[in-house]
């Protein structure tokens, strides 16, 4: 195996919310993945468990807490500044990510200017090639466009061109289509995948809420609860057989004609509230299976098969006792 484009490891966020009497906040705990060369892999998880923050720490936007994160072409580099040209984030709303008095040349321009050095005439040049490779044609429709005279997945599709301007090897793609008319999300989705086929991009964190688009984009899927990492694993045979208790609730709660007429019931997930539970597994207060060990110790990952990675003291018991 060739040494991964990226290398996460322990990485951990804590907030400290103003006011005397707030308590910090773990919002990102011990999380550790890489990233091969080539592959997407979805960080899923509920509203508030974390995923923003992670993209944010491997950007540099963010300064973690503890942990170290280790860019295959720069070893041991740690400066965020350099970082932040290497790993760009798409955000979810495009409207907000754009400068509405810009023209789309000058927030595809500035980038290569600023990165890569160019002279405002080859950087235009080179902005008509990225607009080309998002599917913005013919890119001289485009150039002279402000944000509020595109719709929403061109302006997308310009957030996207604007990060690749930067010749950055990860794009971070924090929940780009979730605010995008249903009708155009397949289209946003396939041309973020196009970039790794065309390798544009070495490797891609896909950022969502929502398992089924994990599953049109993704080689591997990684769970997130509450800032803790509760399963990893390949695609299929996680959704084959999810192990965690909340992937099971997540996997459930999708409306599945098959399920539904073998009588399975379906579970909505609510949001969770409330406090992280100081002591043992942050799921509990929720599990349906909790036992007293969860309560007072932490489940680590533990590899269950070749392909999947579960956080969960009854998911891996019981794995042990049927083997
Ligand atoms: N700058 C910040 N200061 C304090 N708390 C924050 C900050 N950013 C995020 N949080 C908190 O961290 C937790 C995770 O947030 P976030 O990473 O945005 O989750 P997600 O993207 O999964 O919805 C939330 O409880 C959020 O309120
Ligand atoms: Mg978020």
């Amino acid at each position: 195996m060739s040494e991964p484009v990226l290398k996460v490891e322990g990485l951990t966020k804590v907030f400290h919310p103003r006011g005397r009497r707030s308590t910090p906040l773990v919002a990102v705990r011990q999380v550790s993945f890489n990233l091969d060369e080539g592959e997407v892999v979805a960080l899923v998880g509920e509203s508030g468990s974390g995923k923003t923050t992670i993209g944010r720490m491997l950007t540099g936007i963010e300064t973690p807490t503890e942990g170290s994160i280790h860019l295959r072409s720069e070893p041991g580099v740690r400066n965020p500044k350099t970082r932040m040209q290497r790993v760009q984030m798409v955000f979810q709303d495009p409207y907000a990510a754009l400068n509405p008095f810009n023209r789309v040349s000058y927030s595809l321009s500035r980038p290569l200017i600023n990165y890569q050095k160019l002279s405002p005439a080859d950087a235009l040049a080179r902005a008509r090639t990225i607009l080309s490779t998002v599917q913005l044609t013919p890119p001289d429709d485009y150039l002279e466009k402000r944000p509020h005279q595109l719709s929403g997945g061109q302006r997308q599709r310009i957030v996207i061109a604007r990060a690749l301007a930067a010749s950055p090897e990860i794009v971070i793609a924090d929940e780009p289509v979730s605010m995008l008319d249903v009708s155009i999300r397949a289209d946003v989705l396939s041309l973020l995948r196009d970039l790794l086929v065309q390798q544009q991009v070495s490797a891609m964190l896909y950022i969502t809420h929502d398992l089924l688009s994990a599953r049109l984009l993704a080689r591997r899927i990684m769970v997130l609860y509450r800032g803790h990492v509760v399963e990893i694993g390949e695609t299929e045979a996680l959704l084959a057989h999810p192990q965690h208790p909340y992937t099971q609730l997540l996997w459930s709660a999708i409306p599945n004609p098959r399920r539904a007429a073998r009588g399975e019931q379906i579970m909505v997930p609510t949001a969770s509230t409330g406090e992280v539970p100081l002591h043992g597994c942050p799921f509990q207060p929720r599990c349906p299976l909790a036992i007293d060990r969860c309560r007072h110790e932490v489940p680590e990952l533990v590899a269950i098969s070749e392909q999947q990675q579960v956080a969960c003291h009854v998911a891996v018991d019981g794995k042990s006792a049927a083997s």
